[in-house]
């Protein structure tokens, strides 16, 4: 990338903090980068009214409806509140419209503009609870083209030592879920709803979220995964906008821009209530039953 490249990417994504801040959800609109690599990204800002935003957050129908095991107790049927709601009055009417494919930037690239927003996050003081707190900020780590992304709540004591999401007691245990699923951490791209840590470990405040969600947007927007897992309540409700508790977001795909959005309990959860260590399973079957490979098969 060359200087005058990298001001314009660090121009962009000034701009599209600025916006978000704003204007609170709106949209972000793929910018198809040129044959030639090396395109930032870039941001435009909303170019229509809020109530026709074109992000669309919502369930959708996996193609082939697999098996699942019932949770207990029994949950009842899909029902879930997401917003912004746009367009269509049944929001999984057109799900044989394909989705678009990935944006062509080469893996070099996304890494550039990844640390580029990376630098901008250490030098954030938008919260000024975290920044004073803080050790380091925790951005993101793996694959910077992954097909997966895998978001979480925020850094804890270990994260915001190592600069890196889940590395603790959860982060062994997620590890472990990927390895079950025939996959390395290397392969996948891990963010976090906050890129600080909150003091004693408390829930991420709205405040706290906002101010941090043009980051996590930046994020998807250049590692521009087909999936995306949210690990418990607090990544399902930000990144959906939901109000469900998680035993209910799961079992369905949502869309969150071009990416299928599979939620399910935090690693944290199941080191307190390893009996749902079988739901995480069956989320992950389900997830990758519709990237066609059969996570059963791998069991014995
Ligand atoms: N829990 C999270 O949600 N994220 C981390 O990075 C670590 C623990």
């Amino acid at each position: 990338m060359s200087d005058q490249e990298q001001q314009r990417a660090q121009r962009a994504v000034r701009q599209f903090m600025q916006s978000w801040q704003r204007s609170g959800l709106t949209h972000i609109k793929h910018i198809e980068p040129a044959p030639v690599v090396s395109a930032p990204v870039e941001v435009v800002p909303p170019a229509v009214p809020e109530s026709k935003t074109s992000l669309r957050i919502r369930p959708v129908e996996p193609e082939t409806p697999p098996e699942r095991t019932p949770v207990s107790p029994p949950e009842p049927a899909v029902e879930h509140v997401v917003e912004p709601v746009v367009e269509t009055a049944d929001p999984r009417k057109d799900m044989s419209v394909p989705r678009t494919t990935k944006s062509r930037l080469s893996k070099a690239d996304r890494q550039a503009q990844l640390d580029i927003v990376a630098g901008e996050v250490s030098q954030c003081r938008q919260c000024p609870e975290l920044a004073e707190t803080r050790t380091q900020t925790v951005f993101g780590v793996g694959n910077p083209s992954a097909k997966i992304m895998f978001i979480g709540e925020a850094p804890g004591a270990d994260e915001d030592k190592q600069g890196e999401p889940f590395v603790g007691r959860a982060g062994k245990l997620l590890d472990k879920i990927i390895e079950a699923c025939q996959m390395k951490r290397s392969e996948i791209y891990i963010a976090n709803i906050l890129r600080c840590r909150p003091p004693g470990n408390r829930n991420p405040s709205d405040t706290e979220a906002a101010n941090c969600r043009g980051f996590l947007d930046a994020q998807i927007e250049i590692v521009d995964p087909d999936y995306i897992v949210c690990w418990g309540s607090v990544a399902a409700k930000n990144l959906l906008h939901s109000e469900l508790p998680i035993g209910k977001m799961r079992g369905q795909f949502y869309e969150y821009g071009r990416a299928r959005v599979v939620c399910t309990y935090h690693p944290s959860y199941l080191l307190r209530n390893p009996s749902a260590k079988k739901n995480v399973w069956d989320d992950m079957i389900f997830l990758f039953e519709d990237m066609g490979v059969d996570l059963k098969a791998t069991q014995n």
